[in-house]
């Protein structure tokens, strides 16, 4: 329950709403809260510039913000399945959900230094809900292509998708809504609206406590359809934070992943700060899989980002910086940067913990995906391991790199377990303990 205080230009409209049609679903709520056209998170960040949401100065940090490592690798991996295409002379790579574009800008950077054959082949197009104010590098979703061979990339996008939110009472699922009594925002428990937020959960009702609370993500079937006019034949790579359906329902979870991040404060409470903080929920992978699925996309695997970018070599990223001090190349402190950056990106505490699920649809344009004929294979480095795609080639460096990325030690390392304590600066356990 919220303190009141006088309602901001959002929460009045929400209180108007609500005044006339009742109580609304969370996930309007979060609709509204994230999206709304000008008062929304996303929309009133983006529309000042200087004031993104993810970084140093935002609200939290993400993998491609943390070190041009993480789209090195993924641009090994991109390269290795053009190849596993045939090497088409065209492989497009659409980023869904691309934010302030650095993930475009280090895959694209290091693909010209490192990789001149790829280079050729692929076209790299950038998109958001939100593009931010200006930006020549991020479209909006309206400029998203259509029928393409190549791969659609996405990190942190769909526990960024508004959620419903139900919570078990006597042996029933119902569904919890947003209402607005006595000057502030609550939450009230209705009977459920949407019959899917009830199917998804009903398999687990018999183990799960009274008071038991989640979420259920709606809109993935939008997202797979989109995909799927995306994507005529190729790959699709979705990192985010979230577990199969019976992981996601575990009867432990008791309060569900629902969280809020302000100035890199974690939080559990969306009903505060409407419009000035970001709302999360963990991914259902298991409806990743089958919305997918109803387009013929297959699930090639899912695996921790650790694992993932282990496989592709982020080991070699490290000898090679580790040799920079010697070479005089990197001070003591340029190169502690480096590699506290890395390291927090197979941190399995932290990022490294992030899911990374793959998934292909095959021939439809003719191209056959090219898979190793040995069983459990799936012919990508990132997901079988064997020779490191990253040796032999230069580390990308948070020195050179054009994007702007955190800097971890002089924002106090929130990914630091040894860091002494920062006022209102959560561990990076707790920031993502999957406890509840
Ligand atoms: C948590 S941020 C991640 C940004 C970036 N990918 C990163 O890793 O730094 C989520 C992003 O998804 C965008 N987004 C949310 N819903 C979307 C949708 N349906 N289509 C495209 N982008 C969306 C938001 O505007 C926001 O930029």
């Amino acid at each position: 329950m919220t303190t009141p205080t006088a309602p901001n230009e959002l929460e009045e409209r929400l209180i108007d709403h609500i005044g006339r049609y009742g109580p609304i679903t969370f996930e309007a709520f979060m609709e509204a809260a994230l999206y709304d056209e000008h008062l929304g998170y996303y929309p009133s960040r983006r529309r000042q510039p200087g004031s993104a949401p993810v970084g140093t100065d935002g609200d939290y940090f993400t993998s491609p913000v943390t070190h041009p490592a993480f789209g090195a690798l993924l641009a090994l991996q991109l390269r290795e399945m053009w190849q596993r295409l045939g090497s088409p002379g065209e492989f497009v790579v659409v980023e869904m959900g691309a934010g302030d574009g650095v993930l475009r800008t280090d895959i694209t950077e290091y693909t010209e230094r490192e990789l001149p054959d790829f280079a050729k082949a692929m076209q790299y197009v950038a998109t958001d809900l939100v593009p931010p104010a200006g930006s020549e590098s991020v479209a909006g979703t309206d400029e998203l292509p259509t029928g393409i061979t190549g791969c659609v990339v996405s990190n942190e996008l769909l526990d960024a998708h508004p959620v419903n939110r139900f919570i078990i009472q006597a042996g029933s699922v119902r569904e919890i809504f947003v209402d607005y009594r006595d000057g502030t925002f609550v939450e009230v428990v209705q009977d459920v609206v949407e019959p899917e937020v009830e199917a998804r959960v009903l398999p687990f009702v018999r183990s799960l406590p009274d008071s038991y609370r989640g979420e259920v993500n709606l809109r993935l079937g939008y997202w797979s359809d989109s995909v799927s006019a995306t994507l005529d034949s190729g790959y699709v790579i979705t990192v985010d934070y979230g577990f199969d359906r019976p992981d996601l329902y575990a009867p432990t979870r008791l309060l569900g992943s629902l969280r809020c991040y302000y100035q890199h404060t974690l939080g559990q409470d969306p009903l505060r700060r409407i419009g000035k903080q970001d709302i999360t929920a963990h991914v259902d992978f298991t409806a990743v899989d089958h919305t997918l699925a109803v387009n013929g996309f297959t699930r090639v695997a899912n695996t921790t980002q650790s694992e993932f970018l282990m496989n592709l070599g982020i080991e070699d990223f490290l000898s090679d910086v580790g040799e920079r001090p010697v070479r005089k190349e990197l001070s003591r402190l340029e190169f502690e940067e480096e590699t506290a950056g890395i390291g927090a990106l197979i941190d399995p505490e932290g990022l490294g913990r992030f899911r990374v699920a793959v998934h292909s649809r095959g021939a439809a344009s003719g191209l056959e995906i090219k898979r190793e004929q040995v069983a459990g294979h799936t012919g990508l480095s990132g997901l079988d391991g064997g020779p490191s795609l990253a040796a032999g080639h230069a580390a990308p460096l948070l020195q050179t790199a054009t994007a702007d990325h955190a800097r971890l030690l002089r924002a106090g390392n929130p990914f630091s377990q040894s860091r002494p304590q920062i006022e209102n600066m959560p561990t990076w356990e707790q920031l993502f303990s999957d406890e509840p």
